[in-house]
C-alpha cells in the first residue's frame, strides 16, 4: 500500500512541476509579445511624427513613403481624409494588386489598432491615416505559447500513457506468470495425492502404511509450496546452513523426477561451505535453475552444479550442455516476461533474481555461454 501512496505523491509532484513549467512558458513569451508590440507600436509612432514634421517642410508624399519603407516588417496602410487607400507597405506584393484583399487587411488593421492621424494642413484638415498591424513575428510569437502547450502536453501524455501501458503489461504479465506456477507447482502433488487415495481405498488395511507415508510426502512438498509463496514478499528468516548438504538434499529430490538421460553430479571443490540463507526459498532457486538447464537440454545431457568459496563469498556454479543463450540476452533472461518457450511464462529467472538477490543480498548471473555448447549460472552467496 505504501508503495502505492508513494507513486500518488510523485505523481502529483510531477504533474505540479510540469504545470508551473507550462505557466512559466507562457507567461515569459508573452511578456516578450507585449514588449515586441510596444517596440512595434513606438517604431510606428516615430516614423509618423518623422513623417509628418518632414511633410509639411517639404510638402512631399514621396518622401513620406520612403521613410515608411525603412520600416520592413511591418505592414501598414496609408489612406486620405475619405479613408481612400494611397498607398500600403510590407503586404503581399502580389494579393496587394487585389483592392478586396486591400480592404480586408485595412479592416484587420483597424481591429487591431487605432490609426495614426498625420496631419499636413490643419486649417484645410487635410490629414492622412496611417494603419498598421502586427508584423508576421509578432502574430507567430502570438500563437508560440499555445502549440507549445499543445505540444507539450501532447508529448506528456503520450508518454505517460506508454510507460503506464507498458508497465501494465509488465504486472500482468507477472500476475498471469505467478498464478500459472502457483497451479504448475501444486499440480503434481495434488494429481499424486489422488493417485494415492484411489490406490488407499484398493488396498487391504494391513498393507496400507507404504502408502501412508507417499501421502504425507506429497503433504510435505505442499507444506513446502505453501512455505515458499508465502515467504515472498516478506523479510525470509535465514539461517546459516552447509551449502554442500543443501544443494545435495535439493537435488536428490529433482534426480527422482528427471529423465535418466541427463546426468547430474555435484562436484564440492572443498567441503564446509557455509552461507546464511532460507532453505524453501534457495530451493527454489535451485529447482528453477536446475528446470532451466534440462529444458535448455531438452531432456537429454549432463548438468554439473560446483560448489566452491573463498573468504568472502560462497559460489554455486551451475553448468547444462544445452543450447546456450546469446552474449546480448546475459541480462535479458532476467527480465519478467522474457521467454523463449512455447509455453513459457519468463518468470523463473526474475524470481530467482530476487530472491538471491534480494533475500540473500547475493548474486546470479550468467557466467558464460556458448551457442550449442552450454551455460554456466553462477549463484554468489556471502560466506560466513
Ligand atoms: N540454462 C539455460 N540455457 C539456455 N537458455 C536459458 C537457460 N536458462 C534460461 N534460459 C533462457 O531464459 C529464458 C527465461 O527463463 P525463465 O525466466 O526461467 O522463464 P521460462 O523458463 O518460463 O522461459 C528461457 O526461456 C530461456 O530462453
Ligand atoms: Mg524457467
Amino acid at each position: 500500500m505504501r508503495l502505492y501512496e508513494q507513486k500518488k505523491w510523485w505523481k502529483r509532484a510531477l504533474a505540479l512541476i510540469a504545470i508551473c513549467i507550462g505557466v512559466f512558458s507562457i507567461w515569459y513569451t508573452s511578456k516578450l509579445v507585449k514588449q515586441l508590440a510596444n517596440e512595434e507600436q513606438k517604431k510606428i509612432k516615430l516614423w509618423a511624427n518623422a513623417t509628418q514634421s518632414m511633410a509639411k517642410a517639404e510638402g512631399n508624399i514621396d518622401f513620406l513613403l520612403n521613410i515608411v519603407t525603412g520600416n520592413e516588417t511591418i505592414p501598414i496602410i496609408l489612406t486620405d481624409n475619405n479613408d481612400k487607400i494611397i498607398s500600403y507597405r510590407n503586404l503581399d506584393s502580389i494579393q496587394a494588386k487585389d483592392t478586396a484583399f486591400l480592404n480586408a487587411e485595412l479592416i484587420e488593421m483597424k481591429n487591431q489598432h487605432d490609426p495614426i492621424k498625420i496631419v499636413y494642413d490643419a486649417e484645410n484638415n487635410f490629414y492622412n491615416l496611417l494603419y498598421y498591424k502586427n508584423s508576421v513575428i509578432l502574430t507567430q510569437l502570438k500563437a508560440y505559447p499555445a502549440i507549445q502547450l499543445a505540444l507539450i502536453s501532447f508529448f506528456a501524455i503520450m508518454s505517460y500513457l506508454a510507460l503506464s501501458s507498458s508497465r501494465r503489461a509488465e504486472q500482468n504479465q507477472v500476475w498471469v506468470g505467478m498464478s500459472k506456477e502457483t497451479a504448475h507447482q501444486l499440480g503434481t502433488p495434488i494429481s499424486s495425492l489422488n493417485e494415492w487415495i484411489n490406490l488407499l481405498r484398493e488396498t487391504p488395511k494391513e498393507e496400507q502404511d507404504y502408502l501412508l507415508d507417499e501421502l504425507q510426502n506429497d503433504t510435505k512438498r505442499l507444506e513446502l509450496i505453501t512455505e515458499r509463496f508465502s515467504k515472498i514478499g516478506s523479510e525470509p528468516v535465514l539461517k546459516e546452513e552447509n551449502m554442500d548438504l543443501v544443494v545435495e538434499n535439493s537435488m536428490q529430490y529433482l534426480k527422482t523426477r528427471v529423465s535418466s538421460q541427463v546426468a547430474i553430479h555435484i562436484n564440492i571443490i572443498q567441503p564446509g561451505n557455509w552461507a546464511k540463507i532460507n532453505i524453501p526459498l534457495f530451493d527454489w532457486v535451485l529447482e528453477n535453475l536446475c528446470k532451466n538447464a534440462i529444458d535448455a537440454m531438452n531432456g537429454k545431457g549432463e548438468l554439473n552444479i560446483n560448489i566452491s568459496s573463498d573468504i568472502k563469498h560462497v559460489y554455486i556454479d551451475i553448468r547444462d550442455t544445452g543450447k546456450g543463450i546469446p552474449k546480448s540476452k546475459f541480462n535479458t533472461v532476467f527480465k519478467p516476461g522474457y521467454t523463449t518457450k512455447k509455453r513459457g511464462w519468463g518468470l523463473g529467472l526474475s524470481l530467482v533474481k530476487r530472491i538471491v538477490e534480494e533475500y540473500h543480498k547475493g548474486k546470479i548471473f550468467v557466467r558464460n555461454s556458448e551457442l550449442g555448447k552450454g551455460t554456466t549460472f553462477r549463484i554468489m552467496l556471502n560466506a560466513i
